[in-house]
């Protein structure tokens, strides 16, 4: 028996499927129809989800929805009427989808919350978040504190698990919001809005102080937010910000006047008060939420905290966090706390409601499609290819990337959450200083200005970097400072401040990627890689063994593994004289 969860409300489908506490299969819609951010029903991932789980449609017995749809028809939101009338659909929505996707109506067809035999349950979309960063953490109980744009008509909440039951202590309700907050200011800089917050969150280190500054002090008062009688408050000054008018363009028209600039269409110059007011976007964000979380501290006395939603992608937050804020001792993030992750949520809490039991703490995420060796040498050698099979993959890649050439890397099971963390992975040399434009010229088409995440050796990470022993990043979600005599060491993975987006990487948790990492050590005393995802700009992760060699031949990268297999092109194998 098993329950399957849906996200289909987000800016992402997805799906997930969980077996007594365990998370056993999950994927977003995009790996599959390989359209970026594909919004449409997940039905390939539920597909997906049912084959790996070994589970039929008969022995499915809940399905989890990480949305509840009764609350808006429920209550009169009255800024969002439009909206709450559409979220409604929600409710036969999941059901008429799945209809399609797992077959014909049982005899109770006029059910809806029991079609197929299996119960429906729409979570609501905060505990959803919550469920999946306290269920999959280490701790026995803790506090939890979700942060997003919006859930049914909560932005923010925070409480605590105790081990037994979610109890939401307090919320903030839409349209004072974080999440739609930054989102605004991403437009309103020429980037798109729910989807380029990250590159936002990049542009801010190439900041003036005093521009940023003066940025700020325009920013900072349009929000307000403190802590009174006990409680959190939060306001968003909505004469500047109409972001919940959600069925017409914005109008920047206010912003405008108070910043004192024009907002930035998307082809413009990226000019120095763009830059400035992306770091006082980030400043005002580090504010709030970390007031936020530390009331959520105070207020629980609970020094482990569970976090997710879509604003713990922040991973320049996380990594202050966690290095320099030190508001709790311990802090756990999933890999996916975006909107993804509440197809996992919604799963892991209906099937601990009904079980009880919870899996094992989740610090690695290859819970998607799988490249068999079956598959991988039935494609090598349908598509006619030449390859290799070394007798020890992890030194063969080692060597490649050390002799300064770029490796796709697809291994087994992908990663569910949207950051590459070894098996969907292109792999590159951290100490070439201009490997960031050679790796956007021969295989990202990135914007200049972004800079590319690494994997380290969990043992080496606070030798390199600016965090005490012990720090932990599985999934590539903090941002931390390099140590002053690393820097010129590793000049090709360092942001303009100085910073790095880190993934730590143990022996037991990603064998593989540990091989790999621990062979380029011993060969050049640097104990990092950069690793970024395998894919084109603009295009999702690649899935399938077929996806990654498309992938490969239409880039410049050097070479690629596929499974234990080796394909290099012929200039590699020029010069490597074989
Ligand atoms: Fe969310």
């Amino acid at each position: 028996m098993a329950t399957l969860g849906l996200n289909t409300s987000g800016y992402i489908s997805s799906a997930g499927i969980v077996h007594k506490g365990k998370v056993v299969a999950g994927a977003c819609e995009e790996r599959f129809s390989r359209i970026k951010r594909d919004r449409s029903f997940p039905a390939n991932a539920v597909a997906f989800c049912l084959r790996s789980a070994n589970v039929s449609k008969e022995h499915l017995d809940a399905v989890a929805v990480g949305w509840n749809p009764v609350i808006n028809l429920k209550k009169d939101f009255s800024l969002l009427q439009d909206a709450n009338r559409l979220r409604g659909i929600h409710l036969t929505y999941n059901i008429n989808a799945l209809y399609g996707v797992l077959g014909e109506w049982g005899e109770d067809e006029r059910c809806m919350v029991n079609a197929f035999g299996v119960q429906c349950h729409f979570v609501d979309h905060h505990l959803a978040h919550a469920a999946s960063a306290c269920l999959l953490s280490p701790f026995e109980h803790c506090a939890f504190a979700t942060v997003d744009a919006f859930g049914e008509e909560d932005s923010m909440t925070m409480g605590v698990f105790d081990g037994a039951r979610f109890q939401t202590m307090e919320h903030i309700k839409f349209p004072h919001s974080p999440g739609s907050f930054y989102s605004y200011i991403t437009e309103f800089l020429g980037f798109k809005r729910d989807s380029d917050e990250y590159k936002v969150m990049a542009l801010g280190a190439y900041a003036e102080d005093s521009l940023s500054r003066l940025f700020y002090e325009r920013l900072r008062p349009l929000l307000n937010f403190g802590t009174k009688d006990g409680r959190f408050f939060f306001q968003v000054d909505l004469r500047f910000f109409d972001y919940y008018m959600f069925h017409r363009p914005y109008d920047f028209g206010a912003l405008e006047g108070v910043l004192g600039i024009k907002r930035r269409t998307k082809d413009a110059p990226l000019k120095d008060e763009h830059f400035a007011i992306a770091s006082a976007l980030q400043r005002c964000f580090e504010e709030l939420v970390g007031c936020f979380l530390r009331h959520t501290k105070e207020k629980t006395g609970i020094e482990k905290v569970a976090l997710a939603g879509g604003c713990f992608m922040n991973s320049v937050y996380n990594g202050r966090l966690c290095t320099t804020e030190n508001i709790f001792k311990d802090v756990y993030i999933p890999p996916f706390p975006d909107d993804s992750g509440v197809a996992i949520g919604s799963a892991l809490f209906v099937d601990f409601e009904r079980f009880g039991v919870r899996g094992e703490a989740m610090f690695q995420n290859f819970i998607g499609p799988s490249i068999t060796k079956e598959e991988a040498l039935q494609v090598l050698k349908k598509a006619c290819l030449e390859f290799e099979s070394p007798q020890c993959i992890e030194e063969e890649v080692a060597s490649l990337v050390a002799d300064g050439f770029i490796v796709g890397h697809a291994y087994k099971a992908m990663e569910f959450g949207q950051r590459a963390l070894g098996n969907r992975s292109i792999f590159a040399d951290p100490r070439v200083k201009d490997i960031r434009a050679i790796l956007n010229r021969q295989v990202k088409g990135r914007e200049w200005f972004r800079p590319y995440g690494v994997s380290v050796l969990e043992d080496h990470v606070s030798e390199v970097f600016q965090c005490d022993q012990g720090f932990k990043a599985p999934f590539m979600e903090k941002v931390v400072f390099v140590r002053q005599s690393w820097a010129s060491k590793i000049k090709g993975c360092l942001h303009n401040d100085g910073s790095v987006r880190v993934h730590t990487v143990k022996e037991d948790e990603n064998p593989r990627l540990f091989r790999i990492l621990e062979a380029f050590y011993k060969k050049t005393g640097v104990p990092l890689l950069i690793n970024t995802s395998f894919n084109l700009s603009q295009m999702p992760i690649v899935a399938t063994a077929s996806d990654a060699i498309a992938c490969f031949f239409t880039s410049g990268m050097d070479a690629l593994v596929l499974d234990d297999f080796l394909l290099v092109k012929p200039h590699v194998q020029r010069k490597r004289g074989r």
